[in-house]
């Protein structure tokens, strides 16, 4: 509810500041008022609710005033991608609703006309870098403006979640900005890029209740890539107490398995063979526009949600199944699962998939159930490991990682140690290790104080470090004389030699350039699926000998794994 009250009175700011921009431009009274009748209505900022958004017409742009001269063509954008994966998915989106609007891309910052910078604010340390390259533009705008080029006037637009966060702040601290986006408003931009034509800023920070830019087939930026992200939801429900998301990026909302499926199957026929479904919380994923499918396991003991569980729909485990059906040969990844909401029926496909990586992303945050209660966790240590215990089980050769925070407010050395010997019982492959930062409008802003000193939080975090270095060292140790089935995703630029990434997604190199591929031979490329056989291993990467060119199939059938559903069919 509060996000339909903020979203009318952003709605109703949004209009003003369009209006101002008018008045500026001479516009005369009597069609400003038509304008205004004429206007956006809250529709066009919350769009519809069946799960899958209106398409916006590309050549419809509302209110725009008639003296903007919307010259798009051939204009260049050059994009700056910073924070998570999710962000690496949405300037695919950015880039597939500009280039439709006849925008071309640059990757030669002389030649660009628009700099788009993706942000990320989930750190202080995140938005430091940002505000560095912030700096740079500014000058690069200055200089262009002092050349021979000065009358196409460089444009600065910083879309994403420090957007969200600061709005029209951003603006008032950094004057060389002109196009400030959220991440719900990438359907607007050509708009807001045309009102800067007029020498305007423009401001579009309206969070969606429903929008999942279902409709927005990505551009990838790296078409040669064999792998691709693919957003399943948008937003958070959790508000874990230090976390900034749900502020930047809105409420929790599921994108339609068919369009999901859709964009699989398309992926598939450009000969992509790996794709990473992403949501902040990928396992409650929810498809309300479909009839339950699965009956479901309610939560486990020792775990609670903050929010009210959604009833019905197709939920994760449904999707799973459905977007690895769609060719057994593509690698299936998913990110991020929150584990109060690991149900058997995801285990259950996990683990009876032979394209579904066995590596599950279990994001601890701490192994303190005291400060798991603080950071609004909703489960305990034991909740925890027990839950690891279980997935285990399940799944015997499951890798797993987490994120780590330490230093957060009122963590005593106790607590600190507590994380220390949760990483140590728990054996992770890959860990992210981060000190606290403290973000404004959190609840623990509201509610706490950053009270552990930047020293100490610098120590634990590099004692966290030293540990997880230490055990990961050992657990990829084990591997050598191990095969692992490696996707080669061309060559690698440190080493010169070819690369590829493991179901733990790790780092494999080798030198083999022809190997044996069914009967006969042939050169390896990329997208390629190599058996390798490990050689040595470091802790971020393993070296190893390609014995075959493969498939998944052929491989875990190798591997005598010949009972797993897929395989049998
Ligand atoms: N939705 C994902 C994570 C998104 S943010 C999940 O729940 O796993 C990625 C990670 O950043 C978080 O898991 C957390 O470890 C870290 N993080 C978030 N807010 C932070 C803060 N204020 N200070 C330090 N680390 C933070
Ligand atoms: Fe942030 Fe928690 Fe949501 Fe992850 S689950 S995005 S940590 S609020
Ligand atoms: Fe950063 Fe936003 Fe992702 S804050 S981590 S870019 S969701």
């Amino acid at each position: 509810m509060w996000l339909i009250h903020r979203a009318k009175r952003l709605a109703k700011l949004s209009n003003v500041n369009s209006l101002k921009a008018r008045c500026k431009c001479d516009v005369p009274s009597t069609r400003l008022k038509d304008k205004i009748k004429n206007g956006p209505d809250l529709k066009y900022f919350i769009t519809s609710s069946n799960g899958i958004s209106e398409p916006v017409e590309p050549t419809r742009i509302p209110y725009l005033p008639d003296n903007i001269n919307f010259s798009t063509a051939r204009r260049k954008v050059y994009f700056d991608v910073y924070g998570c994966q999710m962000n690496l998915n949405d300037i695919e989106i950015v880039w597939s609703i500009l280039k439709k609007e006849g925008f071309e891309r640059t990757e030669i910052e002389e030649e660009a006309d628009i700099f788009l910078v993706m942000t990320c604010a989930i750190r202080e340390g995140a938005e430091n870098k940002i505000w560095y390259r912030l700096d740079h533009l500014r000058g690069f705008k200055r200089r262009r403006a002092n050349s021979k080029k000065k009358d196409s006037p460089v444009k600065i637009g910083i879309l994403g979640c420090m957007a969200e966060r600061l709005k029209e702040k951003l603006i008032e601290k950094e004057k060389a900005v002109d196009v400030v986006a959220g991440p719900d408003s990438y359907r607007d931009l050509p708009r807001l890029l045309a009102q800067t034509d007029s020498g305007q800023t423009a401001v579009n920070v309206l969070l969606s209740l429903d929008e999942t830019y279902a409709d927005v087939v990505p551009v990838r930026l790296n078409q040669d890539s064999v792998s691709a992200f693919i957003s399943i939801m948008r937003g958070c429900d959790n508000m874990c107490t230090y976390c900034i998301v749900p502020f930047t990026r809105g409420r929790e909302r599921s994108r339609a398995a068919a369009s999901v499926v859709d964009e699989v199957r398309q992926l598939a026929e450009q000969g992509v063979r790996e794709v990473t479904l992403l949501g902040q919380n990928v396992n409650s994923y929810r498809d309300v526009t479909q009839p339950a499918n699965l009956t479901h396991t309610k939560l486990a003991e020792g775990f609670k949600t903050v929010y009210k569980s959604k009833k019905g729909g197709l939920r994760f485990a449904d999707l799973l199944d459905q977007v690895s059906s769609v060719d057994p040969e593509m690698r299936i990844r998913f990110t991020a699962a929150h584990p109060k909401d690991f149900p058997d029926e995801v285990l259950q496909v996990i683990s009876e998939r032979p394209n579904i990586c066995k590596m599950l992303h279990l994001p601890a945050q701490s192994g303190s159930s005291a400060v798991l209660e603080r950071m609004r966790r909703g489960y305990t240590r034991e909740a925890y490991l027990r839950l690891v215990d279980h997935v285990k089980a399940r799944i015997p050769e499951v890798g797993l990682s987490t994120d780590m925070i330490c230093g957060f407010c009122g963590e005593t050395e106790n607590e600190f140690q507590e994380t220390l010997s949760l990483m140590d019982l728990v054996d992770y492959n890959v860990a992210f290790l981060f000190p606290y930062s403290m973000r404004e409008k959190t609840a623990a802003f509201r509610r706490y104080t950053d009270d552990v000193p930047d020293h100490i939080k610098k120590d634990r975090h590099n004692r966290m470090m030293e540990l997880y270095r230490k055990k990961c060292q050992i657990l990829n140790d084990k591997e050598v004389g191990n095969t692992h089935l490696v996707l080669v995703e061309g060559i690698d630029k440190k080493t010169g030699r070819f690369m590829g990434r493991n179901e733990f997604y790790l780092k494999v190199v080798f030198d083999e350039v022809e190997l044996p591929c069914g009967e006969g031979r042939r050169e390896v490329k990329p997208g390629d699926y190599v058996s390798v056989r490990i050689d040595e291993a470091r802790l971020s990467v393993l070296k190893g000998t390609a014995l075959r060119v493969t498939s998944i199939g052929e491989f875990y059938r190798d591997l005598g794994w010949a009972d797993r559903k897929l395989l049998r069919n």
